[in-house]
């Protein structure tokens, strides 16, 4: 991985915005591969700020995962997060924009699905990726296969923790989600993982430098030809 140290979380975002435009100047219909949590709002910030330099109209997006059974209309849906700090502000085409479906009704067909509308769509040009503080990427919790593809996962309860700042306490953190699996992330053409703060640096470094190993998701970027790893120096602390 090419490995990016840079000064804040803001200078990230900047960096990885200038990306992102870039690649939808070269090709107006690109397709994103979006995170949620706290980690990529920089990049969204700075998209925001540079809205109306480029048409970002046509561009398609995939989120990474969903939980399963909450209200889409739920604030901290990630169909909610989605809509309200990426798809508005950006001014992007709602309905290019896909989050997988975590209704308990779809949820036998919402992985396969999933995988079918990336596949038509091109594939993902570029993934932005996030790092829990236990290695997971999209919700693909240790033990996930390197192979495996968006279906159902069960949230361990130290990400149920992790999220609970999201909702009123940590019971109302769902228990199941929808994700992209690792085999899907590392489909995309560009990975894109950010990492900020003293928290993420274990993982982080244990990504980018440790075993492979499927006791560390994380650690699947290591089989992708182009990751580009942007983190601050706190986060960085435990690379070689
Ligand atoms: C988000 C996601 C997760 C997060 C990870 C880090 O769509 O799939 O893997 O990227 O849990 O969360 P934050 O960014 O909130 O520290």
């Amino acid at each position: 991985a090419e490995v990016v140290i840079v000064e804040s979380p803001a200078a990230a975002g900047t960096l990885v915005a200038e990306a992102v435009l870039r690649l939808v100047r070269s090709r107006p219909d690109a397709v994103l591969g979006l995170a949620t949590g706290s980690t990529p709002l920089p990049v969204y910030e700075a998209l925001r700020a540079r809205v109306g330099e480029v048409d970002l109209s046509r561009v398609r997006g995939f989120a990474l995962d969903e939980y399963v059974g909450i209200d889409p209309a739920h604030p901290e849906s990630y169909r909610s997060v989605i809509t309200r700090e990426v798809v508005g502000p950006l001014g992007l085409t709602p309905d290019r924009i896909r989050v997988p479906d975590g209704s308990v009704e779809g949820i036998e067909h919402a992985g396969e699905d999933y995988e079918r509308a990336i596949r038509e769509a091109g594939g993902v040009d570029l993934q932005l990726l996030g790092i829990g503080g236990d290695g997971h990427l999209g919700f693909n919790e240790p033990g996930s296969s390197f192979a495996s593809e968006t279906r159902v996962k069960t949230l361990t309860e130290q990400t149920r923790a992790d999220n609970a700042r999201f909702f009123d306490s940590v019971d109302d953190v769902p228990r199941h989600c929808i994700t992209q699996g690792l085999g899907t992330i590392l489909r995309a053409r560009h990975l894109v993982l950010l990492a900020f703060g003293e928290g993420k640096s274990e993982a982080l470094a244990a990504a980018v430098e440790g075993p492979l190993t499927a006791s560390l998701p994380g650690s699947a970027i290591q089989l992708h030809p182009r990751v580009t790893v942007v983190v601050d120096e706190a986060a960085a602390a435990r690379l070689a």
